[in-house]
């Protein structure tokens, strides 16, 4: 609660953006850039936010390596999704890819070339020349460093705009009056552990995935799903949790992304026999097929006794046929971490690789101008007033129920742009701040106050090491009914559990167990709404993959599922099936 003698500072923000990766700092850049007061809070210094880590490329039909067209990137786009991705919003994105990469072009970003200068593109899976031909190349590459490329950029010309950083600041919860519309954020300096409460006209959730709910992931530490659950506590439900993507090739055992890109330069898959297992499950694409039907394949084959290794856990990654110049020059990147983790050369010696959880295809349901869509107290769907949300936290929904790669970074680009966009026009028509009263704050100060305290209990990490394994377990490549049900059980005993945590960790010299219990406690929220997404979809369909129901159910399950934190309730929203300008892609066998 505020103490009387000491309240809490506010500070006033045409916009606030929660999240520095590239969905937020583009959206900042398009406001900074039009002279509006934008705050950017981010709970590391934004050049480390998880955009960084994206290798292989963003995606857009310039044609500059292979003949190309948006509307075959849409096809592929909307096949890839499994027929469950919005087509408006895919139509919109793959229109805009173009104009998108050419503006980061200009604004400085260093992408590989080829000789005569236009930006060099790679291949990747699922991408396609004339709705469904030969292989196109549409991943606009900087070698296998392009998301570092981007952010830099995108911050770099933020400074330049003015945009205000608050680095270093935990955002606690979403401040909204009585009639839900949201007015700002309480949030928290990491450092000196002082509050401080910021107003916006609008806010803009771009906080990135939730991949360390899961022990093996691509993700970093800081990918804990907070504006998820930000979210879900402001009673927005989230949509299509159970999509959840495995990356086909993290590193076996460690779970490190060695980039597509790796696959789209010529490398290959093996399995323990030495075999291309890939032309028994995608004899076209081969290990370009979408992701999750390589990921797929690669745990048949080890579950089938083919793996590599004492342990037959893992298969193997060709590279070496290349030659160290190809590997060496386009993926410097996965040279130096197979040198550093695996103290080997994959110009000269395999990638041992298994499936690692990478990407977060659901997440906070929003139009394609980035607005927050939930349904109203009583009635209908409605736009949230003041709030949007942008990037691998929500959900517009351009992947459906599995994501192309390369099509992660276009997201973040394109629908912050969007954001950016509707903020304007928004802030334009609602030129002043709503006000706001001490009991609106009381919600998030009550969250605060729950994470207040020390004393006994277990640690933060060993309650969160038990919550990826649960996940691991119960909620991985292959599901079935009992094994999610049991992870469901666990996951609410953990629930309980969380919230007894022992807050003071002496043994560290500085205690950040405050934040990580934080963190934990919005892992939780969003591994619940992945499991029971999970568990109530009674079919197969891209990334959600069960084998009690190992076929795609259009008739009853081409829908959006939307989880509700309040009673764990589950519901369900039609897909928007119509484009806004071309013909439908109607629901097809998905074959590679
Ligand atoms: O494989 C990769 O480089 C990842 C790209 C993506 O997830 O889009």
């Amino acid at each position: 609660m505020p103490d009387p003698l000491r309240p809490i500072p506010h500070r006033r923000f045409d916009a606030l953006i929660i999240g520095a990766g590239g969905a937020g700092l583009n959206a900042a850049l398009r406001l900074a850039s039009a002279d509006l007061r934008v705050a950017v809070v981010s709970k590391v210094f934004p050049t480390r936010s998880h955009t960084v880590a994206a290798q292989g490329g963003v995606n857009a039909a310039l044609a500059n390596v292979l003949p190309d067209d948006w509307h075959w990137h849409m096809f592929d786009t909307v096949k890839g999704s499994d027929y469950l991705g919005d087509q408006d919003a895919i139509e919109y994105m793959c229109r805009e890819a173009i104009p998108t990469v050419y503006e980061l072009e200009h604004a400085g970003v260093p992408f590989s070339r080829i000789d005569d200068g236009r930006i060099y593109q790679r291949a990747f899976g699922g991408q396609s020349q004339n709705f469904g031909g030969d292989q196109a190349a549409r991943t606009c590459a900087a070698a296998d460093r392009t998301g570092h490329a981007i952010l830099h950029t995108l911050y770099q010309q933020n400074v330049r705009a003015r945009t205000h950083f608050f680095d270093e600041y935990f955002a606690i919860d979403l401040i909204r009056d009585e009639e839900g519309a949201i007015l700002g954020a309480l949030v928290l300096e990491i450092e000196t552990g002082e509050t401080l409460v910021i107003e916006a006209k609008a806010t803009l959730l771009a906080t990135g995935g939730h991949g360390q709910v899961f022990r093996t992931t691509t993700n970093a530490f800081i990918n804990t799903g907070d504006g998820m659950a930000m979210a879900l506590r402001a009673g927005v439900p989230l949509m299509d949790m159970e999509f959840y993507q495995f990356h086909p090739t993290g590193v076996a055992g460690k779970g490190m992304l060695i980039t597509e890109g790796a696959r789209g330069e010529g490398g290959y898959l093996i399995n323990g026999d030495g075999e291309r297992f890939m032309e028994r499950y995608a004899p076209r694409a081969l290990d370009l097929a979408s992701r999750d039907v390589v990921a797929r394949s690669m745990v048949t084959e080890i579950r089938e006794g083919r793996g590599c290794g004492p342990n037959k856990d893992h298969v193997m990654l060709r590279l070496d046929h290349l030659g160290a110049d190809v590997v060496h020059r386009r993926l410097p990147g996965i040279t130096d971490i197979c040198r550093v983790f695996l103290g080997i050369d994959p110009a000269e010696q395999p990638i041992p690789v298994f499936p690692t959880a990478h990407y977060a295809m659901g997440g906070i349901p929003t139009d394609r101008f980035a607005r927050v869509v939930a349904p109203a107290r009583h009635g209908p769907e409605e736009i949230v007033p003041g709030l949007y949300a942008a990037g691998e936290c929500a959900c517009v929904s351009v992947h459906g129920a599995n994501r192309l790669g390369g099509n992660s970074l276009l997201d973040i680009l394109v629908f912050g742009r969007a954001a950016g966009t509707d903020i304007l026009q928004y802030v334009a028509e609602n030129p002043n701040h709503r006000p706001m009263r001490d009991a609106d704050i009381e919600p998030a100060l009550t969250r605060l106050g729950r994470w207040d305290r020390s004393g006994e209990g277990e640690s933060v990490a060993a309650a969160k090491a038990d919550l990826r394994k649960l996940m691991e377990d119960h909620c991985g490549v292959f599901r079935d009914d009992a094994t999610m049900a049991e992870g469901v059980e666990k996951l609410k005993a953990l629930r309980q559990r969380v919230e007894h945590v022992r807050l003071k960790d002496q043994s560290r010299t500085f205690n950040t167990a405050r934040i990580e219990a934080l963190e934990l406690d919005n892992l939780v929220d969003v591994g619940m709404a992945t499991l029971m997404s999970a568990l109530h979809r009674q079919e197969s369909r891209g990334a959600h993959s069960r084998v009690d129901y190992p076929e795609r159910d259009d008739e009853q399950w081409m829908k959006h599922s939307l989880y509700a934190r309040d009673g764990d309730r589950m519901d369900y929203k039609p897909v928007r099936t119509k484009p806004l300008t071309v013909e439908s892609f109607p629901p097809k066998a998905r074959v590679y």
